[in-house]
């Protein structure tokens, strides 16, 4: 891969963010307009939108691509109609507004709640589970790829090679239920329907601007101990997952396909907060022991389907630290990488 060895700003995280490669190019040539996403005004909607747009681009392809969220992130959505990608308004909790979204054979659905769960645990699974209903009944002829979370397994012992997708859905506290439930409705709706669906069980996209990755380079960078227990982790680099999230349109299935999307091997927090040290010149503090169970995930189904994402770590810590120690924009939404109890 021909990889920028700085990343000096949020214009060039996005251009490398959004380029498509080859195998995208192709497969949007495939594809009957509209492509819908959903949720789209988070972390990875903005990023995968426009990425489908360049893709569409590139390949000569007319794909409308319409991002539909409520948001709350007024910047998010200039960015995206400034892209070329058009923007919608409309909270899925709302039946009768989900009714009045465009038809679509392709849509993407990246509608979830994690964080606020322990205060609000009720929110949590109505988002997680209305909105799926809602999406599933609207688009029933449609192909959809829904964002799923490795979450949805117990942790897993760290020698054992990670979860696999048949393996019991048994996590720890209400967030990871109610992520099992978002599962469930839309594989429900599958069943009942047979509308194609590709469960994607996402673990840990990481940007510059969030994710694992930039939680330990800030303790490193501020001098905080960072606690190895959660010793392994799952990563993807976020352009990788997109673009992987795209594909996957071709692999839903009725009933549901589920797939784990992650990298080939875990990352080790205690080499991570090493190489963060050396590359921001700081002093690593560690602290704990690295448990021998982790939220691991196997991904050999989805290789065999789509390949391995390419981009390799060591260029992404390189970028990281750089991005955390100029004082990068962060977008402040901790991962809580440490938590093993399932409270979020
Ligand atoms: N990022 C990761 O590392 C990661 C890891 C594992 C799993 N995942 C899964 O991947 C999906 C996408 O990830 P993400 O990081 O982009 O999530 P995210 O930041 O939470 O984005 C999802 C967006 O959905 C929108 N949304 C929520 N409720 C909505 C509603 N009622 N109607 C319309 N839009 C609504 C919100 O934007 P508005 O405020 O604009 O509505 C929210 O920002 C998530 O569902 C998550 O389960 C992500």
């Amino acid at each position: 891969m021909d990889l920028p060895h700085t990343l000096p700003d949020e214009a060039a995280l996005d251009e490398l963010m959004t380029r498509p490669r080859a195998a995208l190019v192709a497969f949007v040539q495939t594809l009957h307009s509209p492509l819908v996403i959903l949720g789209a005004g988070g972390k990875m909607g903005p990023t995968l939108a426009v990425l489908a747009r360049r893709a569409a681009d590139a390949a000569g392809r007319a794909l409308d691509v319409i991002a539909v969220s409520r948001f709350s992130d007024a910047g998010a959505r200039a960015w995206l109609e400034a892209q070329g990608v058009r923007t919608l308004s409309c909270d899925l909790m709302d039946r009768d507004a989900v009714a009045r979204l465009p038809d679509a054979q392709n849509v993407i659905y990246l509608v979830g709640m994690k964080f606020g769960t322990t205060d609000n645990p009720a929110l949590t699974w109505a988002i997680n589970t209305l909105a799926p209903a809602h999406t599933a009944q609207r688009y029933a002829q449609a192909r959809i790829v829904a964002l799923s979370t490795g979450n949805v397994y117990p942790l897993a012992p760290v020698e054992g090679g990670g979860s696999r997708e048949g393996n019991p859905l048994t996590p720890l506290g209400e967030y990871a239920n109610s992520a099992v439930a978002r599962e469930r409705i839309f594989e429900h709706f599958s069943r009942r329907q047979g509308t194609p669906v590709a469960l994607m069980r996402l673990s840990y996209a990481v940007d510059l601007r969030y994710g694992v990755l930039v939680d330990i380079a800030l303790k490193v960078y501020r001098g905080e101990p960072v606690d190895v227990t959660t010793g392994y982790m799952p990563y993807i680099w976020q352009g990788d997952a997109n673009e992987m999230i795209i594909r996957s349109l071709a692999l839903a299935a009725s009933p549901p396909a589920a797939f784990n999307l992650t990298g080939p091997a875990p990352l080790s927090t205690r080499e991570v907060a090493l190489r963060l040290g050396d590359l921001m010149g700081r002093p690593v503090t560690l602290v704990g022991k690295e448990a021998d169970t982790a939220f691991l995930s196997n991904t050999a189904r989805l290789q065999a389907q789509l390949g391995a994402p390419p981009t390799p770590l060591e260029p992404i810590l390189r970028w990281t630290a750089a991005w955390i120690a100029s004082g990068g924009r962060l977008l402040d939404k901790p991962t809580h990488f440490e938590v093993r109890d399932g409270a979020y």
